[in-house]
């Protein structure tokens, strides 16, 4: 009798756990949206403020597929007000946005103060406190100052000491309320596919140099940064200091071993690069040879990979107290071929071809197409490559063009993505601990300018009062936070 009972519980309980709709986000579970400066702050010469590389980069003709600028955007600089209501509106636990570092150091790598910067700031981080809302702030996603950037940017050794100084301004200014630091927002979009303009590095310089150069100097500044922490200021402010990472699954496009083979090597090139040094010790193993390989091929003397000297390696290791993670979208990804030895770069280092299913439904950002199964993936893939460390989903989102109110895909996203979060936690264990969504509002997007829309609240652009609209995905995303469940 118990031979046959015991199976049967067994499948009810199964039926009962796959039944997703009915599952809850753990009580610890807290869900944000998030921002960045540039893309919503405006104000761009206000109060001290000075040039970031994106306020120059902006006026390259034809750089920006709409010509626009970040000069106004969401005009937050002035709207923090209304900004902290719709948060609170949302019932979100987390907001996080990010620091303009010319609005707090207007000489960008000297120590001197601005102090309408810090009051900037002060006012929205305590209007986010007085309504239960937590900060979590990214230091820099992506707006160097242009005085760094005129000195060679990641490329200069002595960015380290730039952004350490940065770094110690923002805890001590406002570490007391801020008790989640992200350093950077997706390195390898800031070494590897934006190098050219964040990093303001000149063609004369060959890119799989420069890119390895960014990748050693970022990942120093980030360890430096949570060693300052530890030793200046964690034990009164308590805070957490971690990284955003961003990770497109790399599924293999076939079970030829080869296949299989060269997607494990894309998460590593994209992911690992920075994830494996911070959480396990030095570079992937098969990005230290691949460059290695390539670089002999190339006639380079030693490999373009700035390698780490046991000291470093030993200092990076371990500096995280989370791991965030900001996800959109899937890749197949098969074995490439072998590029021309008088081409060098990341690209060709990884040596990998990828399509993506014309089956999956496209974005307003053609590349991001909707695959939820990619994040589960994702989430699991860094479950077991990492000893399953704290997650915190900083991004995750959807665009369209036309801004409606009426945005069906983009709950439809929503619910199956967070479906994935909930299946990843329940099903598989993954430490996931924080959902936020990318975006609180429309905003300036990049080099697609206000084309490409992700908020959950539309902005009206033509409108000088910058107006904000909740859009029926904000509705659906305020639902999932009050019940904790999907529909
Ligand atoms: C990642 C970036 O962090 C953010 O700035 C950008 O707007 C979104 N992805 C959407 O592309």
């Amino acid at each position: 009798m118990q031979h046959i009972t015991l199976p049967i519980l067994k499948l009810c309980l199964l039926i009962h756990l796959s039944k997703t709709e009915d599952w809850t986000f753990p009580e610890d579970f807290k869900f944000g949206v998030a921002t960045s400066a540039y893309q919503i702050e405006g104000g761009a010469k206000e109060d001290g403020k000075t040039l970031s590389v994106w306020d120059r980069i902006t006026r390259t003709p034809g750089f920006v597929t709409d010509g626009s600028t970040g000069d106004v955007a969401c005009d937050s600089y002035h709207k923090w007000e209304e900004d902290v209501r719709i948060l609170k509106e949302l019932g979100v636990d987390y907001y996080r946005f990010s620091i303009s570092w010319t609005r707090i150091l207007s000489g960008g790598y000297t120590s001197t103060v601005n102090e309408a910067g810090v009051a900037y700031y002060n006012n929205l981080i305590n209007a986010l406190i007085a309504n239960d809302i937590e900060p979590v702030v990214t230091m820099y996603h992506w707006d160097m100052p242009q005085t760094i950037s005129t000195l060679g940017g990641f490329s200069n050794s002595a960015w380290v000491d730039f952004f350490t100084n940065y770094a110690r301004t923002l805890f001590e200014q406002f570490g007391d309320r801020v008790k989640l630091w992200i350093t950077f927002n997706e390195p390898n979009i800031i070494c590897h596919y934006f190098n050219s303009v964040l990093g303001n590095i000149t063609e004369a310089y060959p890119n799989g140099v420069i890119e390895y150069l960014c990748t050693y100097h970022l990942l120093k500044a980030h360890a430096e940064t949570y060693h300052i922490y530890d030793r200046e200021f964690r034990q009164r402010q308590q805070g957490k200091v971690g990284i955003t990472l961003n990770f497109e699954w790399s599924e293999p496009m076939s079970n030829d071993p080869e296949d299989v083979a060269a997607a494990e090597r894309r998460r590593q090139f994209d992911f690992g690069i920075f994830a494996n040094p911070i959480i396990n010790f030095d570079y992937p193993k098969v990005v230290r040879d691949r460059v290695a390989a390539r670089s002999r091929l190339e006639d380079f003397p030693r490999s373009r990979l700035k390698r780490f000297t046991l000291a470093e390696k030993l200092s990076i290791r371990g500096t995280y107290d989370f791991l965030g993670l900001n996800h959109y979208t899937t890749w197949l990804v098969g074995e490439g071929s072998e590029a021309d030895p008088t081409e060098h770069s990341f690209y060709i280092d990884t040596k990998v071809r990828r399509m993506q299913d014309d089956s999956w439904e496209t974005t307003a950002a053609p590349d991001n197409k909707v695959v939820p199964e990619g994040l589960r993936k994702a989430l699991n893939w860094i479950k077991t490559t990492y000893g399953n460390p704290d997650i915190l989903i900083t991004e995750c989102g959807y665009s369209d063009t036309t801004g409606t109110l009426e945005d069906d895909r983009r709950i439809n996203f929503y619910k199956e993505y967070l479906n994935a979060t909930l299946e990843a936690i329940h099903l598989d264990g993954v430490n996931v601990k924080a959902f936020m969504a990318w975006s609180l509002m429309d905003n300036f997007e990049w080099n697609q300018g206000y084309t490409v829309k992700f908020g959950l609240h539309y902005v009206d652009f033509e409108n000088p009062e910058r107006p904000r609209s909740i859009k029926q995905s904000g509705e659906y995303f305020k639902r999932v936070i009050a019940t904790r469940t999907l529909e």
